[in-house]
């Protein structure tokens, strides 16, 4: 198996290298054989056709599904086909968003924002501190104890991205995050991204709304199609 040095990460500043990442599910191939790398504190729209490995390839960048072949160094964690016991690891470095929330609708905002933390057993004043920041940065604080079983679809969309970022990942993925926003919503979680993404955070965002690049200066747009991954110019890209 190819090793990848921590050297190199360094000498080019990318969080993320993918080396001939190969996936199947059954004998239907979803990657062949595919190598890209992702800079250090970038924002990546990952666009595709609809059932061309897009959620799939989140799942592999989690640690959730082991790649049929290829490595994987993210963050300096190294996936292999080899299911890895130690994806806590992964998980204090990289967070996920999916598309359908997956909160706790019985009990409140504040509750389920906080709960990567109760997990990761993070001391209760330092949880306090970040709840509070988090709910500042999404506009949350007025709805705290709110129960999420009565909240809108932007409304959970925020208390899912809550969780995520609470825990201050170096890596978020967003799986589709605007899919069921009108205009005005979108617009306003795409400059939460923007504002999480300036603050240094890397961000890796499936869509196939091709408007979204044009959202985001200096954005990459990665294009999955005949089972590789290539990075395409967009109208902002530099
Ligand atoms: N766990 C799985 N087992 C078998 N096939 C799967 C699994 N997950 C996804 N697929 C299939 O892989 C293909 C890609 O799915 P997905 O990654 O969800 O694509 P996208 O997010 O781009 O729409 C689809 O044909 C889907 O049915
Ligand atoms: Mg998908």
């Amino acid at each position: 198996m190819e090793q990848i040095s921590k050297n190199r990460i360094m000498e080019r500043s990318s969080i993320i290298i993918v080396k001939n990442l190969t996936h199947y599910f059954d004998t239907r191939p979803l990657f062949k054989n595919t190598s890209f790398e992702i800079e250090k504190g970038s924002f990546v729209f990952l666009i595709g056709d609809t059932g061309s490995g897009k959620s799939t390839l989140l799942k592999i960048l989690h640690g959730e599904i082991p790649p049929t072949a290829g490595i994987l160094d993210i963050d300096g964690f190294v996936i292999g086909k080899k299911k890895r016991h130690d994806l806590y690891k992964l998980r204090r470095k990289v967070a996920i968003i999916y598309q359908d929330f997956f909160l706790i609708e019985e009990i409140s905002v504040e509750e389920n924002i906080i709960l990567p933390l109760k997990c990761l057993g993070i001391r209760k004043q330092e949880q306090k501190k970040r709840l509070e920041i988090v709910l500042n940065i999404l506009d949350l604080s007025k709805i705290k104890k709110e129960r999420c079983s009565k909240l809108s679809g932007g409304e959970k969309q925020r208390v899912a991205i809550g969780r995520t970022i609470i825990t201050n990942p170096s890596i978020i993925l967003a799986d589709e995050p605007t899919g069921s926003l009108d205009a005005k919503l979108t617009m306003r979680l795409m400059k939460i991204f923007r504002k999480l993404n300036d603050h240094g955070t890397t961000i890796i965002l499936a869509t196939h709304n091709l408007e979204l690049p044009k959202m985001i200066k200096n954005s990459q747009v990665l294009k999955l199609q005949n089972h590789r991954l290539e990075y395409v110019k967009h109208e902002l890209s530099t």
